[in-house]
């Protein structure tokens, strides 16, 4: 068996899992799209998230707040100031660069202590075309904008596309508050796009310009924000070792220095996956304090408060934010192996090949496949799907190649982690074989047993999953 650190990317356009955009047309803007196995995935890890971190906790609760941003918002929650990243540029070639993808983390951690940044030479090669002709890097603001066009050429006509989803959720705080009647601690979590000017764009869907998180924006006092701190970091990081299944020394965790801290954390703790072109970070947990609410109450004149014993205090906020395309990505790396199987024809022994995403079970696009062994077979078969499709919660694929064995290897590449295979038992005594994706292990199951069979089988990863 191996699990190969290899770029994938060429697997997941042709399996259907991730393509890029507007291709017909040379692609567009280095963004992608998702294909039908990519897009139950995903659909897939956002309910799990949403289970693990916002249903399934008492103390939280879900919301849904505009992508459009306007500029009081950014402006109080410091990002038309400081969401900036350091941008080098090429007089030759005219390529940018960022700035952290040239130098060392050590010698990033010596430019930051510098007080006189303009003047910083850059004594290095530009890595597109080996001239040294860097110029000193300088600041470039990662928001993106757009015009509504209400008014001809006044400033309302200016709308920000959000940089983080948890914006919505602080300006909000107060109705959330007082919608649910949640008192403190209490969290508001949501999932949705956001969208950043990235300098540079490489490494597939890792770094885009438009993307989703999954956030979590938890509400505490400030002397309980070192408990509530240890308890959603040790979450996070439980979520991601229960999905990434196969190989965990691909995780760690990094906490960032005083100098790296974005503007508005105390202290961050980012999670990282080992992708094929090297480490590279999927969450950021912070602790942001009182930052954000104090700022929009100095901002919009409002009073974002709770009142505990008589007095009014501004909540700290724990965040633990996660990227769902990293996510994603970490996700199919992990899981994509090849292993050499041995099979029998014509009473000679052969070896093949077969690639399989081995992603858990509760995640991976098809939990079951339905296969009609030949074409006889296939009325019997249909009725067992569409019966199994209708009635169950999770999702039921119908396959129907040219072999058994080439049914298995194509629901083996998609990681459907049960095959029905429906063959000449099935109409004499009403069974059909059930096989495994990962071992391959085969057992029988009554037609009439196989609701209440795959039921309780997803149930039990389920009840794993959200278990401490
Ligand atoms: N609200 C906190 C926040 O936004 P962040 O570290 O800037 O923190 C959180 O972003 C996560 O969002 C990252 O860990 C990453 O997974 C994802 N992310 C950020 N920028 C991204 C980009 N350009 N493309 C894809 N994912 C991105």
């Amino acid at each position: 068996m191996t699990n190969k650190k290899n770029d994938i990317s060429s697997y997941l356009k042709h399996n259907g899992f991730i393509i890029p955009n507007a291709e017909i047309y040379g692609g567009f803007a280095k963004s992608w799209d998702l294909g039908p196995y990519g897009t139950e995935l995903k659909r897939n890890l956002k309910n799990l998230w949403w289970k693990f971190f916002i249903t399934s906790s008492p103390y939280n609760i879900g919301l849904d707040s505009a992508i459009l941003t306007s500029k009081n918002i950014l402006e109080a929650s410091g990002h038309l100031r400081n969401f900036h990243d350091w941008l080098v540029e090429c007089s030759n070639c005219q390529k940018r660069h960022r700035l952290d993808n040239l130098i060392s983390a050590e010698e990033l951690l010596k430019f930051f202590a510098i007080k006189d940044k303009k003047n910083f030479n850059l004594e290095i090669k530009c890595p597109s075309c080996q001239q040294k002709n860097l110029s000193s890097p300088r600041q470039f603001n990662l928001l993106l904008s757009t015009d509504l066009q209400i008014n001809q050429e006044k400033e309302e006509n200016l709308a920000y596309l959000r940089p983080e989803t948890c914006q919505g959720i602080f300006v909000n705080f107060n109705n959330i508050q007082t919608a649910s009647h949640k008192k403190l601690p209490f969290g508001a979590g949501q999932i949705g796009k956001s969208f950043r000017n990235e300098i540079t764009l490489q490494r597939g869907i890792f770094r885009t310009r438009e993307f989703e998180q999954m956030e979590l924006e938890f509400f505490c006092q400030e002397a309980e924000s070192e408990k509530w701190w240890n308890y959603w970091t040790e979450q996070a990081w439980n979520f991601l070792n229960k999905i990434i299944v196969n190989d965990k020394k691909r995780i760690k965790k990094i906490s960032l220095e005083k100098e790296e801290l974005p503007h508005y954390s105390k202290k961050t703790l980012d999670l990282y996956f080992d992708y094929h072109f090297g480490w590279g970070e999927l969450c950021s947990n912070s602790h942001r304090g009182n930052f954000d609410l104090t700022q929009h109450n100095k901002y919009s004149q409002q009073k974002l408060v709770v009142k505990i014993n008589d007095e009014f205090i501004v909540p700290n906020v724990i965040e633990v934010s996660f990227g769902v395309e990293r996510l994603l990505l970490s996700i199919l790396e992990d899981a994509y192996q090849e292993e050499i199987i041995k099979t029998l024809q014509s009473n000679a022994k052969k070896e093949s090949i077969r690639s399989v995403l081995k992603i858990h079970p509760l995640l991976t696009p098809y939990f079951v496949a339905v296969i009609p062994l030949s074409k006889e077979l296939k009325d019997l078969a249909q009725q067992i799907y569409l019966d199994l499709l209708k009635s169950l919660s999770f999702n039921v694929a119908w396959e129907e190649s040219s072999s058994i064995g080439k049914s298995y290897r194509r629901q083996d590449s998609i990681g459907t982690y049960y095959c029905l295979t429906v063959d000449f038992q099935s109409i004499q005594e009403q069974i059909v074989t059930c096989r495994q994706r990962n071992d391959m292990t085969q057992i029988k199951l009554n037609i009439n047993s196989l609701k209440n069979y795959l039921t309780e089988q997803y149930e039990k990863h389920w009840r794993e999953f959200m278990n401490e």
